[in-house]
């Protein structure tokens, strides 16, 4: 399984490389496009899926980067059959010959593990395409990597805070860093800041561990730990930064949105500093 676009970051995996590897192994090469794959349609980015069309299955999340309403996931399969031979029911009253009564050649509940569905999925998603356009659905992509953009340099911009990772897909993961914290204290600090955030119902941001290369850790050490507890396999020489992630794909978000966020990380994290909210 590639990522083309991955929860934490927005990373995307050398799809082309890996379409050579499959390939080469006989491997089947699965995308998961959830969040990232319908970034693909913008050309100023789209160098960077090269080889997504090589793959034997992509998902993809309408429900997500394409405006629709949640419940609406989309499964593109390049051997459609295989998931008749997967799917299929033969009771009798469900065993249509292809082409013949009233199935005619395609029996939806024969490509998927449900066998009942609300057809108001697939026209939310229709109509959003109808409605937006290639050119409308480009333009919403690129407002929401344009404004994650901005969202990065005001963050390289402000004192205070660091931008760790993200980019050019709209996640922007970062921390404050008050000057008195280090390391673990720091980690601590902003998961007190996340908590105090969602809570202040101004600005809803996640938190997330990312694992970064530190060159001053001994590379013998090897272990299962993580900030949040969730047992993620440290790899060598890294080091867990627990940062605020940003990742908006509404398609009524503004600049001024973004700019909201920072000063209310901002305002949140002097006030978790005066009451050291972190320092149990
Ligand atoms: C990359 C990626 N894959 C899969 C999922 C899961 O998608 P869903 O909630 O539609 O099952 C997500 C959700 O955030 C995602 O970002």
């Amino acid at each position: 399984v590639a990522s083309a676009g991955t929860v934490t970051t927005g990373a995307i995996d050398p799809l082309n490389d890996l379409a050579d590897f499959c390939e080469q192994e006989g491997l089947w090469l699965h995308i998961d496009g959830a969040f990232g794959g319908l970034g693909a349609a913008d050309p100023q980015v789209a160098h960077l899926y090269k080889g997504i069309e090589r793959a034997d299955s992509v998902v993809l999340d309408p429900h997500k980067w394409l405006a629709t309403a949640v419940g609406c996931s989309c499964l593109l399969v390049r051997q459609g059959d295989l998931l008749v031979d997967t799917y299929k029911l033969v009771p009798s009253y469900l065993a249509f010959q292809t082409g013949k009564g009233f199935a005619g050649d395609k029996w939806y509940s024969h490509r998927s593990a449900e066998q009942t569905r609300p057809t108001n999925r697939a026209l939310m998603c229709l109509w959003n395409i109808q409605q937006a356009g290639s050119e409308g659905i480009i333009a919403h992509i690129r407002r929401h990597l344009d404004l994650a953009n901005s969202l990065r340099l005001l963050i390289e911009t402000t004192p205070g805070l660091e931008l760790i990772a993200g980019g050019p897909l709209p996640v922007v993961c970062f921390r404050a860093t008050p000057e008195a914290l280090r390391g673990s204290e720091l980690n601590r600090f902003n998961q007190t800041l996340v908590e105090r955030l969602q809570t202040e119902g101004v600005a809803f941001l996640g938190g997330v561990d990312v694992y970064r290369g530190n060159k001053k850790r001994p590379k013998a050490r090897r272990t299962r730990a993580s900030v949040t507890g969730y047992p993620i396999e440290k790899h060598e020489n890294e080091e867990a930064v627990y940062c605020l992630r940003y990742c908006n794909l509404h398609y009524a978000v503004t600049e001024k949105d973004v700019q909201t966020i920072v000063r209310e990380v901002e305002r949140v994290a002097e006030l978790c500093l005066a009451e050291q909210a972190f320092a149990h």
